[in-house]
């Protein structure tokens, strides 16, 4: 018996390690490329990043950026999401990133798991738990004992767990490189010597897992070996590895950027986006990441900053619902689909360039079996038309034209025939009118009145040390006795409280003094209010509100959140000023809110007796409010958005979940935006920004996992600031309109959707002008009447496709020989 058992499990272990070999996938580099097995490639690849959708979305997202060209989805591991209580796990729902990565492999693509785990990613204090802080003695991301022990800790447990599952490529899985640390290369010199010794520790540390592929380490010139280092930027052709046996490989080429609360719309034309692409293969690159491919949602009070919104869109390929951002999503595929036809030369191919003058190069791949070719032209002004072996070629400003045979273009990153898809409101269905119940946030009379709290300290503390960043609120409150000799009476007698609070609201023997929230970045400022204070007993109630806490930078751990002080009651005597420092006081520490501390938004709380709901007398503008009311979801499979215009800032749930913070009545800058994008010349995050002196997001996005389809659904709302919630309104978000500016020659592709297509609005083929909206006939025209065409192949179906040619519109007769465009412009 016992050797029958001994027998099959020895079996067991043979079938497992031949299957395990069979499928193993093994992942290498050289100077020139990262291979698979033994093959050089060209990897495509993208960020998604789990928690910032939800499990649901995923199938959807990756399948799309499968379908958009990608190889690769790469993601960052989010330690405080993980373990936001020492060795205290929670890998559930969207946290689930073993099924992340199995999703991803299901679909056939390929993994890169950066698990940091220092991530920055504007994610709440760039990943790392509160409470390593706050352990004693601690120092992060240097030589200290404490935090190399628990970084090991987390990212050993991180390794194991993909290793469990054989998720590892070298196990059959589809983890091809994992990263350990990111970008410290750009803060190492802080560190001075310990730096040096930290990233070496980071890279022994890394090697020893063992994982069977490659670790890389972005942003870190001279990475110790075997890390592979990496470039990150919104251009990375320029990039040479510092280790001559590196590949050219670019972790984050970003999309777009991210966006502060007061900031504008980011964009990053789909032309500019496609060059830098370009230009990376054009000089040698093996590897690239769109940083981000799908932003997504910074949900709960995951946002990093200070500052950083609850949308992370981000400008990707997706957008933050998961529709394609087109034309950025269209035609970045096109581009990758013929990058992948050239793998071969790009990888192996002898490579030459051929000085054009005037800023243009062409470089030739050449193979024994085929050439490859691509003709950049970096001038940010000038157009060039050049001679390349016997044949002219136009290479607008600032573009690359790829020719896969080198005898023909087959693409040029300035000419796009991808639609532009405007994302709209559906204006189809009326939303219904939401029935709100509210109540007092409860905090207010017992701290604001009675100053008591949960903890009691000589003197201010810093926000997060006490918090443990549970909450955005803390209360610090203290009494001032002043006496009729006090020196300080006089007329005119103010609180100055020198702060690092994102949003700081003052109370002085119960009334409110006033509001300070940063702007412009002006993190650390001073508050200065005039107050009515009295002889004998007077009661400060401060109340300091965080919104994300800082990601980036040396240090950057150790930064002052809340109230550092000093505070001081000033007296204006004439000339004089009486400054009474009031700091070193003893001070009562309340954290959190009484609201949040009792769950309000939960479902559950709803019947519970002392949380009575009032649906009279609903109050606008009142601060420190709760909000609720029930409503019907959308029907239908469209993303859904709550239009929060109307309100002030707060945090806002469904069914109990937090979607994220919001503050609407926030509006970004009045100035820094053109009507015109060019798209030449280096991008930065400032250029071609839009909807300046508008709220800085008004839409939140509500996953449509978070709703019951046929049942109640309840919305919560806590109005710090005070607001009207009349307006707010449940909504879908769907493709309004579509146009395209199709190059003769070209596939002109249009689609809705997943909805039909309408009517066709605008149709010309010949030399038609203008922006969508707005397009205009031109000089010359094809015979045949376009709307026509474009309406007898299109309306009525979900998408059609017709080739941009004299053939199907019509000959142009006055066009000439200057190359014609279709315009089309249809309704969804
Ligand atoms: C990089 C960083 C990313 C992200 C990006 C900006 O420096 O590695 O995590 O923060 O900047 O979006």
């Amino acid at each position: 018996m016992k050797m029958k058992q001994f027998n099959l499990l020895s079996l067991f272990l043979i079938l497992i390690t031949c299957f395990g070999q069979a499928n193993s996938t093994i992942v290498s580099h050289d100077e020139r490329a990262i291979t698979i097995d033994g093959q050089r490639r060209i990897l495509l690849s993208g960020s998604i990043h789990y928690p910032r959708s939800t499990s649901d979305m995923w199938p959807d997202l990756i399948s799309k950026a499968k379908d958009g060209g990608l190889d690769a989805i790469e993601t960052y591991v989010f330690w405080n999401a993980h373990e936001p209580s020492r060795r205290q796990y929670d890998f559930s729902g969207n946290l689930d990133l073993v099924r992340f990565i199995k999703t991803i492999q299901g679909a056939g693509l390929y993994s890169v798991l950066r698990i940091g785990p220092y991530v920055c990613a504007e994610w709440n204090y760039g990943g790392f738990p509160v409470w390593l802080h706050n352990m004693p003695n601690m120092k992060f991301r240097t030589i200290n004992p404490g935090f190399m022990n628990e970084m090991q800790n987390f990212t050993t447990k991180i390794v194991n767990m993909m290793k469990e599952e054989n998720l590892f490529a070298s196990q059959g899985g589809p983890i091809i490189l994992a990263q350990i640390e990111n970008e410290y290369g750009n803060v190492i010199s802080s560190y001075g010597a310990e730096g040096k010794a930290y990233i070496d520790w980071c890279a022994n540390m890394a090697n020893s897992l063992d994982i069977g592929v490659p670790w890389i380490m972005c942003q870190q010139p001279h990475a110790p070996q075997p890390m592979i280092e990496t470039c990150n930027g919104f251009y990375c052709d320029q990039y040479k590895p510092s280790n001559p046996s590196s590949p050219k490989m670019w972790t984050e080429n970003w999309t777009g950027w991210f966006k502060n609360w007061g900031g504008k719309h980011p964009y990053r034309t789909a032309e500019d986006l496609a060059y830098s692409v370009a230009r990376f293969f054009q000089t040698g690159g093996t590897f690239q990441n769109y940083y981000m491919y799908h932003g997504g949602t910074n949900f709960g009070r995951v946002a990093g900053g200070p500052y950083i919104t609850t949308s992370y869109d981000y400008d990707a390929p997706l957008d933050e619902y998961g529709n394609l951002n087109q034309p950025k999503w269209g035609h970045l595929k096109q581009l990758h689909t013929l990058l992948k036809s050239m793998e071969k030369p790009l990888t192996y191919g002898n490579i030459s360039t051929v000085d054009l003058g005037n800023s243009v190069t062409a470089t030739v791949y050449t193979t024994n079996e085929k050439s490859s070719c691509f003709i950049g032209n970096v001038n940010a002004t000038a157009d060039a038309l050049v001679n390349f072996k016997g044949k002219d070629y136009n290479v607008p400003a600032w573009s690359v034209s790829v020719l896969p045979d080198c005898d023909k273009e087959a693409y040029n990153t300035a000419r796009v025939n991808t639609q532009t898809s405007i994302i709209t409101e559906d204006s189809c269905a009326e939303p219904e009118k939401l029935k709100w119940t509210w109540r007092p946030e409860f905090t207010t009379q017992k701290t604001i009145l009675k100053g008591s709290g949960d903890l009691i300290a000589e003197g201010l503390v810093d926000q997060k040390d006490v918090t443990d960043d549970a909450s955005d609120y803390l209360w610090y409150m203290t009494r001032v006795h002043l006496d009729k000799k006090d020196p300080i009476w006089s007329r005119n007698m103010s609180l100055r409280v020198h702060s690092n609070a994102h949003v700081l609201h003052a109370y002085v023997n119960g009334k409110y003094v006033g509001n300070q929230i940063v702007r412009d970045n002006k993190f650390d400022y001073r508050f200065e209010k005039k107050v009515n204070l009295v002889h004998g007993t007077n009661h400060l109630a401060l109340l300091s509100v965080s919104v994300g806490l800082q990601n980036y930078g040396p240090f950057f751990e150790s930064g002052p959140t809340g109230i550092n002080g000093p505070v001081k009651l000033v007296g204006y005597k004439g000339e004089e000023t009486i400054e009474k420092d009031i700091s070193k006081h003893q001070w009562d520490y309340k954290i959190g809110l009484h609201g949040f501390n009792h769950k309000l938004f939960s479902i559950k709380s709803a019947g519970h007796r002392h949380l009575k709901w009032s649906t009279e007398k609903l109050p606008a503008d009142r601060m420190l409010s709760w909000y609720k009311a029930n409503f019907k979801a959308p029907l239908g499979k469209d993303p859904v958005i709550v239009d929060l215009n109307g309100l002030g800032k707060g945090e806002v749930w469904i069914n109990g979940q937090s979607i994220g913070r919001y503050w609407p009545s926030f509006n970004s800058s009045d100035d820094g935006c053109t009507d015109e994008c060019d798209y030449r010349g280096e991008y930065g995050s400032d250029k071609c920004a839009f909807m300046c002196g508008k709220p800085t997001q008004r839409w939140y996005h509500v996953p449509r996992s978070f709703l019951n389809e046929n049942g109640h659904n309840t919305i919560t709302l806590f109005e710090e600031m005070g607001g009207d919630p009349s307006m707010v309104k449940f909504k879908t978000v769907v493709t309004g309109t579509v146009c395209a500016r199709a190059h003769e020659h070209n596939k002109v592709e249009l689609s809705c959707n997943n909805r039909p297509i309408s009517a066709v609005k605008f149709a010309s083929f010949g030399n038609p002008s203008g922006k969508c909206g707005s397009f205009a006939a031109g000089t010359c025209q094809g015979a045949k009447d376009a709307a026509k065409v474009v309406a007898e192949e299109c309306v009525g179906k979900l998408n059609c496709t017709m080739n941009v040619s004299s053939h199907k519109f019509g000959s142009t007769l006055d066009c000439g020989d200057s190359p014609k465009r279709l315009f089309v412009e249809i309704e969804c």
